[in-house]
């Protein structure tokens, strides 16, 4: 369910027509939909409205602050991989003792800022990481608060790329070995444990796998207490899929009721880590058609639709083979070819849709690329020196631009020619 719809044959996100926001700030563009990001953040807090839970929304999934903002209003906090990310967070009003920092590889001067923050709890991903938070934490005289990621090797049936609970990633602990760490931890004088928490993919479709891996957990957790080790927070992580094309995931309040039968009665605060279920289908990628072409020669004529959107603009086509969604932002009853929509990147790679389906259009036709809010523009780069697109959000009757467009000028912002050397 979003906000996106067409009314007398024009794309509107909300109340507002898709062409007259492009009109005033061009394309690509990428267009928020805040009555969605709010529907769909509730809709999924709400299900654990039962138990003592937190919402810290996956910050990577789209970062922009103005939606980060949006979220916190709503009582949510942030899972953090970075920094940068903690440094957008904390921009975007999200108190610290609501964020949560996961990842492999946080570096010594990270920790310090996440220490130095406050934040609710770091997730130790390995037994080196755990001595260089004691480490951290002593120099700054504080006592970190943690949790374990453990790895507890359950397939999720997703896209490879994005599976992350098997053996053979490069995440977490694995939960056989993860004891000895909390063994250790427990005796270090500036670390206090606090919880346990897993994620084991993206873009799941069924929930037997959350499952599967809240059972390890939970026998992990009797583990613990048999030794004394009691925890305050259990963290579940993301990984709810969405509809893209016709996948059927579960509804937010399904995998909610699931996940509570199973998780019984922990007297753990839940922690969910949701990224794409929150803003997946709340934004569009538009992009303007710049040339149409038929390349012959091959076994058949191959129809292309040039865009001014690109794999840096939107990535997850040319990286997963992602489908999105491709509609004409003015709808038309005309009989639809056979068409690879690619961006202006000198790469083959540079695609948003292979042999797809799509009404006739022409030079100047404005295009939606749907279910872009996730992995989206926090994706993009600047590959080709092409600006990243503008972010607009969309409140009813209203738009506001929430990210520029960049110029050139921020294009080599940092770079410099080094004096002395001779053309
Ligand atoms: N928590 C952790 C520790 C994660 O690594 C992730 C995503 C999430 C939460 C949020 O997962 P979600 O609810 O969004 O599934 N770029 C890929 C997806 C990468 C996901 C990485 N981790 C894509 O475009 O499909």
């Amino acid at each position: 369910m979003h906000h996106f719809h067409f009314r007398n044959h024009e794309l509107h996100c909300e109340e507002v027509l898709i062409r007259d926001i492009v009109r005033q700030v061009g394309t690509p563009l990428y267009v928020y939909s805040e009555a969605t990001l709010t529907r769909h953040f509730q809709a999924f807090d709400s299900g654990f409205a039962d138990v003592p839970h937190l919402t810290c929304f996956a910050v990577k999934a789209c970062s922009n602050i103005a939606v980060l903002n949006l979220f916190a209003g709503m009582g949510g906090g942030a899972d953090i991989v970075s920094g940068g990310e903690l440094f957008r967070a904390l921009t975007a009003g999200i108190p610290a003792n609501r964020i949560i920092y996961s990842g492999v590889g946080k570096t010594a001067a990270e920790l310090r800022e996440a220490l130095r923050a406050g934040i609710l709890m770091i997730n130790i991903e390995s037994p080196q990481e755990l001595d260089r938070v004691q480490q951290v934490a002593a120099e700054l005289g504080v006592v970190a608060p943690v949790a374990f990621r453990v790895n507890p090797d359950v397939d999720p049936k997703t896209h490879a790329y994005i599976s992350t609970g098997l053996a053979k990633n490069k995440f977490g602990i694995p939960v056989t070995e993860a004891f000895a760490d909390y063994l250790r931890a427990r005796s270090m004088p500036n670390i206090s444990i606090q919880g346990v928490s897993c994620h084991i993919g993206s873009q799941l479709t069924q929930i037997a796998p959350f499952l599967e891996a809240l059972r390890k957990l939970k026998d992990f957790m009797a583990r613990l207490a048999s030794e004394g080790i009691t925890l305050r927070y259990l963290d579940l992580g993301g990984g709810v899929g969405i509809t893209y094309a016709d996948e059927q995931p579960p509804h937010p309040h399904e995998y909610a009721k699931a996940i509570m039968a199973e998780l019984g009665d922990t007297g753990c605060t839940l922690i969910l880590e949701p990224g794409r279920v929150i803003v997946g289908n709340a934004a569009i990628l538009v992009t303007e058609v710049q040339y149409t072409k038929v390349n012959t020669g091959g076994e058949k004529p191959k129809r292309f639709v040039v865009a001014d959107a690109a794999m840096n603009d939107l990535t997850r086509p040319s990286l997963y083979g992602a489908y999105h969604e491709i509609v004409p932002v003015s709808a038309t009853n005309a009989a639809p070819q056979m068409v690879d929509i690619v961006g202006p990147i000198c790469e083959t790679g540079d695609f948003m849709a292979r042999d797809r389906m799509l009404p006739p259009v022409r030079q100047g036709d404005l295009l939606a690329i749907m279910s872009c809010g996730a992995y989206g523009f926090s994706m993009s780069s600047n590959y080709n020196s092409r600006p990243r697109a503008a972010e607009v959000l969309v409140r009813g009757d209203r738009f506001q631009v929430i990210r520029g467009r960049e110029s050139y000028a921020d294009l080599i912002r940092g770079e410099v020619i080094p004096e002395g050397v001779q053309p």
